[in-house]
């Protein structure tokens, strides 16, 4: 067969593209994201969480792991997407056991919603929240996850940023078969906004460009602790991801008082109700 009929074979036996399953392959990792919210939870209030609410949930991946990891516990979802929670409903909620099932609940809704369900610990996470530009609004989300938190619980979001985040630049990951761009298109520096696309490429096809969009503010860790603050948090805590031997990180956080300096970093901030 020719290197061309080849290329073109190979084309033709790749499954439809399933964006969800090349994002879930290239930036989620559920599993480990629901240790570090039951041991941040643990560390910090000695005691075991067990209601968790996945804000911006997307396909509530994060809720089917937080229910494998005990049998008390249980997750709700809340995005105002019905296409990623579809997707959740179909792909990941069917691997539960029909018992694991019955402690999750998608709430098709959003999370400025007031009458949301309290829980244990709120999280955050891939930045979902940097949708929110303005302080004022952002301020009105913490408040809400305050209020919607249980007596003593945690309200948990991931951040990113470092030198790289100033600048457009297109970075390329290459996994089993296909590879992942993560694409920053602009950043201006007076607002801090900035926009980000993720595309794929599967061996053998054309790069498929802006699969996912996100037109973010860069919010400072400061920026985020303050806000938090004034929404009522009593005290923020910040995790630091730490790194391996070739300087990437390595998926570890710790809590810190310090940072440092970086090309690129990625953190956890936690505030205590
Ligand atoms: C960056 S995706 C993150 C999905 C998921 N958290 C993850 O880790 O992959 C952002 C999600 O936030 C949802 N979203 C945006 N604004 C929202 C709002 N005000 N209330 C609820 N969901 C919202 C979008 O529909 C989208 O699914």
């Amino acid at each position: 067969m020719s290197k061309k009929s080849a290329v073109k074979k190979r084309a033709t036996t790749l499954k439809p593209f399933d964006k969800y399953l090349y994002y879930k392959k290239s930036v989620q990792s559920p599993d480990t994201d629901v240790e570090f919210l039951r041991d941040t939870y643990k560390e910090l209030r000695g005691t075991d969480a067990r209601v968790m609410r996945e804000d911006f949930c997307g396909t509530f991946s994060i809720c089917c792991e937080w229910v494998k990891l005990n049998k008390n516990n249980k997750a709700i979802g809340v995005d105002l997407d019905p296409e990623p929670i579809h997707y959740g409903k179909n792909n990941y909620q069917p691997l539960l056991t029909d018992e694991q099932q019955s402690r999750v609940k998608v709430l098709e809704k959003n999370v400025m919603d007031a009458s949301l369900p309290k829980a244990d610990i709120i999280s955050a996470q891939n930045f979902s929240y940097y949708i929110f530009k303005s302080r004022e609004v952002l301020k009105s989300y913490f408040k809400n996850a305050y209020k919607t938190l249980n007596n003593g619980g945690l309200f948990i979001v991931d951040s990113f940023g470092g030198s790289q985040c100033q600048e457009a630049n297109e970075e390329e990951t290459e996994h089993d078969g296909f590879s992942y761009f993560w694409d920053q298109d602009k950043f201006d520096p007076v607002t801090n906004d900035g926009l980000f696309f993720i595309h794929f490429k599967r061996k053998g096809e054309k790069k498929r460009e802006k699969v996912f969009v996100y037109d973010w503010r860069m919010w400072s860790i400061p920026e985020i602790r303050e806000i938090m603050e004034e929404a009522g948090f009593k005290t923020t805590h910040v995790y630091w991801e730490g790194t391996d031997k070739d300087g990437e990180g390595n998926g570890e956080f710790s809590r810190i008082k310090e940072g440092e300096e970086c090309e690129s970093w990625v953190a956890y901030i936690a505030g205590e109700k």
